[in-house]
């Protein structure tokens, strides 16, 4: 298949593994470019600038395919070394950069010196044409579905990925909710290029992180995921547990006058507790609806392969088909 996306990148096929903290290492980024999609890198995850620069060395020793760093720009009082991450993107040869978070228009003078794509995801059509004001090859757009922090417009892709093809020129992919073949070739027929996933990624064999968060995927429903902080204006979307059920009864004794320290047992330090131990119940960690839609752990290669063969199937049979004449 080829789409403006593979021709972006440099890819076999038009799927992207987005930016997924303590998820993202070199051996997810590796499988997935070695399985002709484009693997990402999650840069915030390693501690210093110096350790990314190690985690990139890294994934270029498992593949010679292009591969991507995700840079998340957060409010925080004390900022991560931005320019120190930059630098080790740069020295390292990497050639693309997912962006999130806030306005990458600071760091795109520099990516774009050197030579660097820029996708930046987004979750509304003015943050997707403020991104393509700046200089972004490509945008990401993150439906309301999605695992992680969906914005607060909560627009679907139903609607949001027509709304972006109807205002952008640049190519955008469908973020959020994406799975298989079916959801590759909906995402085509809005407008997409391609698709992104997080979710569908990490029940995969080579995801490196701990075998119950797998197979709590594989459990979940569509039905088991929930809304956080959103009295904070910082909505993320997480898989239920008990620690999710404390911070929800939290946000609900303290109404409007939530603050973010009110919850910080819930949200501090989680993603290690979940994905190194495993422990299913330390608090709110990112998952999109699309959980519902997984149901096994394939290798990146075989997760991969079908979701290509099923969007083959589906637009040469099962679309065809009901064009033919009776
Ligand atoms: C566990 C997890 C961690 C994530 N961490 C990040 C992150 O650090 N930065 C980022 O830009 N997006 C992050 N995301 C969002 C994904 O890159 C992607 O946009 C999202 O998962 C797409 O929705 P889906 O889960 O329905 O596929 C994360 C998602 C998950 C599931």
């Amino acid at each position: 298949m080829k789409t403006r996306i593979t021709e972006l990148f440099g890819i076999a096929h038009p799927i992207i593994q987005g930016g997924m903290h303590f998820v993202g290492l070199a051996e997810l980024a590796a499988a997935v470019s070695n399985a002709g999609g484009l693997g990402v890198i999650t840069g915030l995850t390693q501690r210093t600038p110096e350790n990314l620069a190690a985690e990139i060395a890294r994934c270029r020793a498992m593949t010679d395919k292009p591969f991507g760093v995700n840079l998340t720009f957060l409010p925080s009082v004390t900022p991560p070394d931005y320019p120190g991450y930059v630098q080790a993107i740069i020295e390292g040869g990497v050639k693309i950069v997912e962006t999130a978070g806030n306005n990458p228009q600071r760091w795109m003078p520099r990516l774009k010196e050197a030579g660097i794509k820029v996708i930046h995801k987004c979750t509304s059509v003015r943050h997707a044409l403020k991104a393509q004001s700046i200089g972004c090859d490509a945008i990401s757009v993150d439906g309301f579905e999605c695992g992680g922090h969906p914005g607060e417009d909560d627009v679907p892709n139903f609607i949001l990925l027509p709304r972006a093809a109807e205002e952008l020129e640049v190519p955008f992919v469908a973020s959020g909710g994406m799975a298989d073949g079916r959801s590759l070739v909906a995402a085509l027929a809005l407008g997409a290029e391609g698709m992104n996933m997080g979710t569908r990624f990490m029940a995969t064999r080579e995801a490196p992180i701990h075998e119950n968060v797998k197979q709590a995927l594989v459990a979940a429903s569509e039905l088991d995921t929930r809304l956080v902080m959103r009295p904070l204006r910082n909505t993320e979307r997480v898989l239920v547990n008990a620690g999710v059920e404390r911070l929800l009864e939290k946000e609900r004794a303290l109404g409007p006058s939530l603050k973010f320290d009110d919850i910080i047992a819930e949200v501090a330090g989680v993603y290690p507790a979940i994905m190194q131990r495993g422990e299913m119940d330390a608090g709110a960690w990112s998952c999109g609806m699309v959980a519902g839609l997984i149901h096994d752990v394939p290798t990146c290669q075989d997760l991969i392969d079908r979701i290509m063969g099923e969007a083959h199937e589906i637009i040469s049979r099962r679309l065809s088909a009901m064009l033919a004449p009776a």
